[in-house]
């Protein structure tokens, strides 16, 4: 199963944090925001990650997160000229992905919660299987979504819900339950993705994508209920609450969250030695300081 971040778009609605470098790169408390979905997807236990982004900020993310080997990752990278859509990461990606199923989070989403992997393993396994699964949320606002409407599906343990409908920030919404910001699909969704036609506003939107995997009766939705939190930071207010709250967890736990490093040496992609130089590279930061923790042995869970 393949990865992709997709970390482009303009930022506009942070300006003038986001005229010279990546949303993206912006810190959410201690670390980079491309942590924290970098995180998630290693929580997939995906390896084989593409990072779609600008033309300028691409090689910026680049310069942050390397081949990925200090993460025991295969990282790779790719240009979107310009934000077209979240659809067009799977054209883009089309190489990259190949013949396996793919998942796709954006850049500035951010999802914590005991649970999460089970709920991941679940959405890779109906990739595997030939379906799509879309992750949901509950919302007080949901004009300002791509919302679905779900029925519990009786078969199986993996708490699949059965997506009846999806519409993009619809005026009348038939749910709360927004579709955040990551996606499973299974293999073959380039060829899906090369199928949809701009929207109004212009842009391949993921709505689409995921309605053409509902009409095939192939759209499964995992629900994030209470336990879960999940943000967009992609605003200078949602910003701060995801800093705020990462704060908050981070000084309540006495422990970091979202540290990619510890990930992968709790998963035995990474060697002692591997981690000891990523303590030296963040030195006394408490980022740092976090790993050097891990490494001590000190954390158990
Ligand atoms: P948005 O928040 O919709 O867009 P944006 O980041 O360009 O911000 P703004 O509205 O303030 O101008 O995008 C959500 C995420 O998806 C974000 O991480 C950027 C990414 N994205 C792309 O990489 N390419 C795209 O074509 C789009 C639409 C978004």
């Amino acid at each position: 199963m393949k990865g992709i971040i997709l970390a482009g778009g303009a930022g506009t609605r942070l300006y003038p944090l986001t005229i010279v470098t990546s949303k993206q790169l912006l810190p959410i408390y201690n670390k980079p925001m491309i942590y924290y979905p970098l995180s998630t997807l290693m929580l997939s236990h995906i390896r084989e990650i593409l990072i779609i982004s600008t033309p300028e900020d691409t090689p910026r993310i680049q310069n942050l997160l390397g081949d990925g080997s200090a993460f025991g990752l295969q990282l790779s990278y790719a240009v979107q000229e310009k934000p077209e859509g979240l659809a067009q990461a799977f054209t883009i990606g089309r190489d990259f992905i190949g013949d396996e199923p793919c998942a796709m989070i954006l850049g500035d989403n951010i999802f914590y919660g005991n649970g999460l992997g089970a709920k991941l393993s679940a959405a890779k396994r109906a990739a595997e299987k030939g379906e799509a699964t879309v992750f949901g949320y509950y919302v007080e606002d949901p004009q300002r979504f791509g919302i679905m409407e779900v029925k519990k599906d009786g078969k199986g343990a993996d708490n699949n819900y059965r997506v009846l409908s999806v519409e993009e920030k619809p005026k009348i919404p038939k749910s709360n339950y927004a579709i955040v910001g990551l996606y499973f699909y299974p293999k073959g969704v380039s060829d899906m993705a090369a199928r949809v036609k701009p929207s109004a506003r212009g842009e391949l939107e993921i709505t689409t994508l995921n309605d053409m995997y509902l009409q095939e009766n192939r759209l499964n939705a995992q629900l994030l209920g209470r336990g879960f939190t999940w943000m967009d930071a992609g605003t200078v207010e949602s910003l701060r609450k995801a800093t705020n709250f990462v704060c908050m967890i981070e000084q309540y736990q006495g422990m970091s969250i979202s540290a990619p490093e510890e990930i992968a040496f709790r998963y035995g992609w990474i060697s002692a030695e591997q981690l000891a130089q990523s303590v030296k590279r963040y030195g006394k930061s408490p980022y740092g300081e976090h790993l050097k923790a891990v490494l001590e042995d000190r954390i158990i869970i």
